[in-house]
């Protein structure tokens, strides 16, 4: 068996900056609520329609390319993470794979939310260990902008989220001291319906009704306050079973890079798992929730400003809708 590292990272984030104080002009919120609740400062939406998850992926690929050393048409398989595909089908992986130029290449969608990365990671990890293939790109990329509601109803899920776009570059290495060292991943589908969107429903023919407009089920659901119980559960009891199982201390870890959810979530989970705040990379006071892209985003993000590199270990930590969880722990470097 091969050992798989993350070989490059790169992000892309859509230039229009969205602040508290704008969303407070379209329905009742204000920058002290956000801020107090989550953390979230800013984020960042499209620019114009037209523009979906595949095409803030491209940047982001060319990007995790670069700096990975390999150019786009190295790439021998796909795995793209979200929860705002371009369009019900086919996956946004099909559609990115075209506009960077690389046919024939196969490419997969995985459909679990804030915990999407961590699962492909997973997979890609099982494809580079196997030797089934070398450059894998594993994609995290959403646009929510769309997606969500504009109105005093759907203001407390609408204030979380933001686009973005972040990719990891996963491929073999010889050195036993680098790469994807152990990823766990769960799931709890009886949470399913405390973080959904109900409508398009294939349950209801037609899929689609005016009623489902009128009653607000196209928009995301959130009961807030058993997700953060949730999350602040999870995350730590998974975080602390990939530490044990490796034999890993806090003080072995570099860096804990958690999905970007909220930053009170963030903050109970270092202190659960007694991690020093300036352990822990925060960036969503800037970019707020962006689901699948957050993990890999945050990574490349402490990469570029070199709070972290090769060598260094690196604790990763994700919930979110479905339920779904993970942890996982990479060595950086190949
Ligand atoms: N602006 C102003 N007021 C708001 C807003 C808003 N955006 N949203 C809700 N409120 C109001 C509510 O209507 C309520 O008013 P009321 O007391 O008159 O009924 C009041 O604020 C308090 O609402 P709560 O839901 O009790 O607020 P809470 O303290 O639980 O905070 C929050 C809400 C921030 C969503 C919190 O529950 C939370 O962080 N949950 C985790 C959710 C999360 O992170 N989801 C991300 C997606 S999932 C993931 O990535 C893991």
């Amino acid at each position: 068996m091969k050992r798989a590292a993350i070989l490059g990272v790169g992000h892309y984030v859509p230039s229009r900056v969205v602040t508290n104080d704008d969303l407070a002009k379209l329905f009742d919120t204000s920058d002290e609520w956000i801020r107090q609740r989550t953390g979230i400062q800013e984020r960042r939406y499209i620019e114009h329609d037209g523009i979906g998850s595949s095409d803030l992926a491209v940047p982001a690929v060319q990007a995790a390319c670069e700096n990975a050393g390999i150019d786009v048409k190295d790439i021998d398989a796909i795995i793209f993470a979200t929860l705002s595909p371009d369009h019900v089908f086919p996956g946004s992986g099909c559609f990115l794979q075209d506009k960077l130029g690389i046919p024939c290449v196969p490419a997969m969608d995985i459909r679990n939310q804030c915990s999407g990365f961590l699962y492909g990671l997973k997979v890609a990890d099982a494809w580079v260990q196997t030797g089934m293939y070398q450059r894998v790109a594993v994609v995290g990329a959403e646009v929510h902008s769309t997606g969500i509601e504009f109105a005093d109803r759907g203001r407390d899920v609408t204030v979380l989220f933001g686009d973005g776009a972040a990719c990891a570059i996963v491929g073999p290495t010889e050195r036993e001291d680098r790469g994807i060292i152990d990823i766990e991943v769960h799931a709890d589908g009886s949470g399913a319906k405390l973080l959904w969107i109900e409508a398009a429903d294939s349950t209801q023919t037609p899929r689609m009704q005016q009623r489902m407009i009128d009653e607000g089920t196209i928009w995301p659901s959130m009961n807030g306050k058993q997700v953060f119980r949730w999350a602040t559960d999870k995350m730590p009891e998974v975080a602390r079973s990939v530490m044990q199982r490796n034999g890993v201390t806090n003080d072995d870890i570099k860096l804990l890079v958690p999905h970007q959810a909220n930053m009170r979530i963030n903050e109970f989970v270092a202190k659960k798992l007694e991690l020093p705040a300036d352990k822990v990379v925060h960036n969503i006071q800037k970019y707020g929730n962006t689901t699948a892209a957050s993990i890999p985003l945050a990574l490349s993000e402490a990469m570029a400003e070199g709070r972290c590199g090769d060598g260094d270990l690196i604790l990763f930590a994700a919930f979110g809708s479905g339920f779904t969880w993970g942890a996982g722990l990479v060595r950086l470097g190949s």
